[in-house]
């Protein structure tokens, strides 16, 4: 039994149901008890969690290098099912990012450069042709062949640690909702009042 099997096929049904939720989740931070909460591309779904891609000049990373705590939650209407994947984040290897970053649109590649050579993300901008004028410039210096990935990308693995699956697929409103704990390299079960 690992949930993290059941999330990933569960994904793969969505997907096929052009579900939009399948590729992406929420990820709650919490910084001297306040919480935060964003939309992330959910990139994979590893024995180990959840591979997800961020930046190193945003808030959230700041976050995450002072409390490494983190839930994600994904909701696939058209499969009828929560997840929330709690545990602990940590940076994957470079070949990870390198591998996936080749692959990304091209205005997101100038993005994170801009990340770099204009403004942190999250930065507050004097205006917004500031930034659209960067690009444009970016545009005509660096072409897209001449392009390495960008040093503050970063690939990140939400550690799986607890998984809480509620499945509506039931009659009378009568939700399945089971927790599973990792112990020792294995998943524990136990059903819970939906
Ligand atoms: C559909 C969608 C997908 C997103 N995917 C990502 C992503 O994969 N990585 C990322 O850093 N931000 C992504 N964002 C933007 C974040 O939600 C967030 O606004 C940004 O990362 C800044 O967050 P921070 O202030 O917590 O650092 C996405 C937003 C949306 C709406």
């Amino acid at each position: 039994m690992n949930p993290l099997e059941d999330l990933a096929r569960d994904r793969q049904t969505a997907r096929g149901h052009q579900d939009s939720n399948a590729d992406i989740c929420f990820l709650s931070l919490s910084e001297d008890g306040a919480p935060s909460v964003r939309t992330l591309v959910l990139r994979e779904v590893t024995h180990e969690g959840l591979t997800l891609f961020i930046n190193k000049t945003s808030q959230k990373w700041q976050i995450i290098r002072d409390n490494n705590q983190a839930e994600a939650l994904i909701w696939m209407p058209s499969v009828q099912r929560q997840y929330r994947v709690s545990g602990t984040i940590e940076e994957l290897g470079r070949d990870v990012i390198d591998t996936h970053w080749h692959r990304r649109p091209i205005e997101s590649k100038y993005l994170d450069y801009s990340y770099e050579k204009l403004a942190s993300q999250s930065a507050e901008l004097e205006n917004r042709d500031v930034l659209v004028d960067f690009v444009r410039g970016l545009r005509e210096e660096v072409s897209e062949e001449d392009m390495t990935t960008s040093e503050q990308a970063a690939a990140i693995l939400v550690r799986a640690a607890v998984i809480e699956c509620l499945d509506l697929n039931n009659p009378e409103r009568l939700h399945d909702r089971r927790r599973y704990t990792l112990d020792d390299g294995a998943w524990q079960q136990a059903i819970l009042m939906p």
